[in-house]
């Protein structure tokens, strides 16, 4: 990136208010470090409470203690980042439950629940509680929601997948919700990325992805989580004005390699010239 595109990006948010929903941790704290960088003022809100706070104190940033699942703290928060900063004109969702990866008859059902309340519930509340606000200021607004490349493609995730598809499917609906009012919401679908938790998984549970997960992209290697931010970034500002509605993969090509595999797997890299 250019010094003058990097002088561009700082002044990206205007002094906009963002929040990041799941932003102690993983994609959410990316997200929400790149989004002060480029000129966002930056509220967190996690449950994760030490982590939240360590990442807030580094961008001088307030943080809620937030709890996705609980409708009651959800509806609060609007009106507890106006207080510190403002209304806010960017939302992002990046908090999430996981499943482990073992046969249905061997699934605790209870997980069902858990995963529904933080993933499709708690996406849900937060959508409306910001989003009402932003569609009855008339001052615009982005909605970014964290989906799942596990959303559109079959895996063994029967909970977390569809919990996921869910998500697609609202921010869709919020999309005609609020767009006449221009808020814009949409989703990001990340593929396996990068951040500190799947990499304790890759080692601790070494299975759990096959051999070496990276053969499964087209690209042959992981996401990293700033090329999530960067994209949920994107999408938050202007520079997306006329996108609304989309569910973004930001995946590698898992999805392409996915289809390829029926021929093969993808084709390898040409040898160099000469
Ligand atoms: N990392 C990946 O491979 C990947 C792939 C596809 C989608 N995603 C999605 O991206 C988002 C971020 O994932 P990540 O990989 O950064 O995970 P992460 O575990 O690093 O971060 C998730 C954050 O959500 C918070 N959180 C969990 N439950 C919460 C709750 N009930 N209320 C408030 N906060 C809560 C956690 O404390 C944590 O800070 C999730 O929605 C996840 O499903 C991640």
């Amino acid at each position: 990136m250019t010094a003058d595109a990097d002088r561009t990006d700082a002044t990206e948010g205007r002094g906009r208010v963002a929040v990041v929903i799941g932003g102690a941790n993983g994609i959410g704290e990316a997200t929400g470090r790149l989004l002060a960088a480029r000129g966002w003022r930056v509220a967190l809100a996690d449950l994760d409470e030490a982590a939240g706070k360590a990442v807030a104190a580094d961008l001088a940033a307030p943080f809620f203690r937030l709890d996705v699942a609980d409708r009651a703290a959800v509806e609060a928060l609007p009106g507890q980042v106006e207080a510190a900063l403002g209304p806010a004109a960017a939302l992002v969702v990046s908090s999430g439950a996981f499943q482990r990866n073992v046969p249905a008859e061997e699934q605790d059902p209870a997980e069902l629940d858990r995963i529904l309340a933080i993933n499709v519930k708690g996406t849900w509340y937060a959508n409306r509680a910001f989003g009402v606000g932003m569609a009855r200021r008339r001052a615009g607004g982005s909605i970014v929601n964290l989906a799942s490349t596990t959303a559109s493609l079959a895996t063994p995730l029967s909970i977390y997948g569809p919990s996921k598809s869910a998500i697609v499917g609202m921010t869709r609906s919020f999309a005609g919700e609020w767009g006449r009012a221009g808020v814009r919401v949409n989703a990001v679908s990340p593929g396996i990325t990068l951040v500190p938790r799947v990499r304790a998984r890759l080692r601790s549970e070494p299975g759990r992805y096959g051999a070496d997960p990276a053969e499964g992209t087209a690209l042959g290697r992981l996401v990293e989580p700033a090329e999530v931010a960067e994209t949920i970034a994107f999408l938050c500002s202007d520079r997306a004005s006329a996108i609304t509605g989309i569910d973004l993969t930001v995946d590698c090509g898992w999805g392409v390699s996915a289809g390829w595999a029926m021929y093969g797997g993808v084709r390898p890299a040409p040898p160099p010239p000469g």
